[in-house]
């Protein structure tokens, strides 16, 4: 599956046949299927007139795309937004059995001069989102002075028996509630003078999590930031934890806390409408960076997803951490092959050689006296991404330089930094795409996700400790499964 002669097209992670995509949207459960839709451009595999793009999936991981869910019409192109089960028939779109709604942003520049003009519209469908209508009394929400007014994310909130909207505006968050999804009421709004604030706020989404190893719950509020040409690290997504009482949403924190490391995650968001039975609250971003989505080396398409990831919180050292790993339905893509003996490294580099188009691994290395350790992913003969881990100041720094294709992007070959507590035990899960890598640290409690250019497969992995030993005390890495090779 999933093959091509495009040796950047990814066996786990979705990306369009053909064209270009952003964000992922409108990601919900429904009888059975996943359902993700996508900012899509038909057209043309750089950024243009945005329509929502449709896949499904039974796990998350094997996609089939399907035509097209909304194009552009009078009111604009459709940007980001979600979509929900209308169990309850709220809308009255649905007399007979529940179906689904996607609330989006009509995005126009129709007027010469004037600011774009950005309203959030209705669409509903009755045979599982294969086809959708649109709601005649579009738009539902306008606004009268903001000009970024964008991405609705919705969900039911069970305890006010009414639907919650999130939507960016500018470099806040408004939140609204409606009993109908059409009639929308401004509850309050987040941002001043907490979080980063160094470009666009766009896509939000809010929802519960409990605390682990405790009865508390709480809230977290994802934000992701757009690019300016000053930033190093070019569009950004941060998290807040707090408490929201169905009208406000009060951060617990002020400072910064990115939800990922890496370069090449961004406007992600969670499903809706996962089953209680089941509980997940599962992510997926964008796999790109708006730096330089539109430059990145593939033909034909351009964009991939990450891997969808379920998120929990944890506390540490007195704070909240919002933790991902990536979702068990990855595990049957992998079977391990190699569950290798722990091992001391002195001063020295070991090799497992792997040749597969992706690979899983995990490490555990506890540091005795190395300056610096890691691993190295090799593609070909030449070609490396290295994760270096520093004790002394406590880092982990992903640097794909020396990958492959770089040079589209000044930007790409920026390292990319964790900040740690520690450095000196770790955990590290690393998953091998045909164009991308992610991180997950100290099971989950930090993600890196970074795409790279080699066009060649890994051909090994080596672990390496310089000036010291360190011990290498689990190790075991998996290849694909002979059923999923076909
Ligand atoms: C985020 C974003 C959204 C917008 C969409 C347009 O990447 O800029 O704010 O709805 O992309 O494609």
């Amino acid at each position: 599956m999933k093959q091509s002669t495009d040796k950047a097209r990814p066996y786990l992670h979705f990306a369009p046949k053909k064209n270009w995509m952003n964000d992922p949207n409108g990601m919900v459960y429904f009888n059975g299927e996943y359902h993700l839709f996508f900012q899509h451009n038909p057209y043309d595999s750089v950024w243009g007139p945005m329509h929502w793009g449709h896949a499904v999936s039974k796990d998350m991981i094997n996609w089939e795309e399907l035509d097209i869910a909304l194009s552009p019409d009078d009111l604009g192109m459709i940007f980001s937004g979600s979509a929900v089960v209308d169990w309850k028939n709220t809308t009255g779109f649905f007399p007979e059995e529940p179906g689904l709604v996607a609330i989006f942003t009509h995005h126009s520049d129709r007027k010469e001069g004037a600011p774009a003009v950005q309203s959030q519209s209705l669409a509903y469908s009755h045979d599982n989102g294969r086809t959708w209508v649109k709601y005649e009394h579009n738009p539902v929400l306008i606004h009268n002075t903001k000009a970024d007014f964008r991405d609705p994310k919705v969900f039911w909130h069970g305890e006010l028996n009414n639907w919650i909207m999130v939507l960016a505006a500018g470099q806040a968050i408004m939140i609204y509630s409606s009993p109908n999804l059409k009639d929308w009421q401004l509850e309050s709004e987040f941002g001043e003078g907490i979080g980063n604030h160094d470009a666009v706020w766009e896509c939000p989404d809010l929802f519960p999590l409990p605390v682990e190893n405790s009865t508390e719950k709480k809230w977290v509020f994802i934000v992701s930031i757009g690019d300016n040409p000053s930033l190093p690290m070019g569009s950004r997504t941060q998290y807040f934890v707090g408490d929201f009482n169905g009208k406000e949403f009060i951060a617990e924190h002020k400072d910064v806390r990115w939800l990922d490391y890496g370069m090449d995650n961004y406007a992600g968001v969670s499903f809706s409408d996962i089953p209680e039975e089941d509980g997940r609250r599962i992510y997926l971003g964008w796999m790109s960076n708006w730096r330089y989505a539109n430059q990145v080396p593939t033909t034909g398409w351009r964009s991939q997803m990450t891997l969808p990831r379920e998120l929990s919180l944890t506390t540490k050292n007195g704070d909240y951490l919002v933790k991902q790993r990536p979702v068990m339905e990855l595990n049957q893509y992998f079977i391990k092959n190699k569950n290798t003996k722990p091992i001391h490294l002195n001063r020295e580099e070991i090799s497992y050689f792997i040749n597969e188009p992706y690979v899983n691994a995990t490490f555990r290395i506890t540091n005795k006296d190395a300056a610096e350790y890691g691993l190295k992913i090799h593609y070909g003969e030449r070609k490396e991404a290295v994760v270096f881990i520093q004790p002394p100041g406590k880092k982990a720094i992903l640097d794909r330089s020396q990958s492959g294709i770089t040079d589209f992007s000044e930007t790409f070959s920026t390292k990319q930094t964790v900040q740690l507590e520690q450095a000196e035990d770790i955990s590290m899960q690393i998953i091998i795409d045909a164009s991308s890598i992610e991180l997950f640290l100290n099971d989950g409690e930090y993600a890196l996700t970074s795409l790279v250019f080699p066009n060649e497969i890994c051909e090994r992995i080596s672990l390496f400790a310089k000036d010291g030993a360190m011990d290498v005390v689990e190790n075991c890495i998996s290849v694909p499964s002979t059923d999923f090779k076909k």
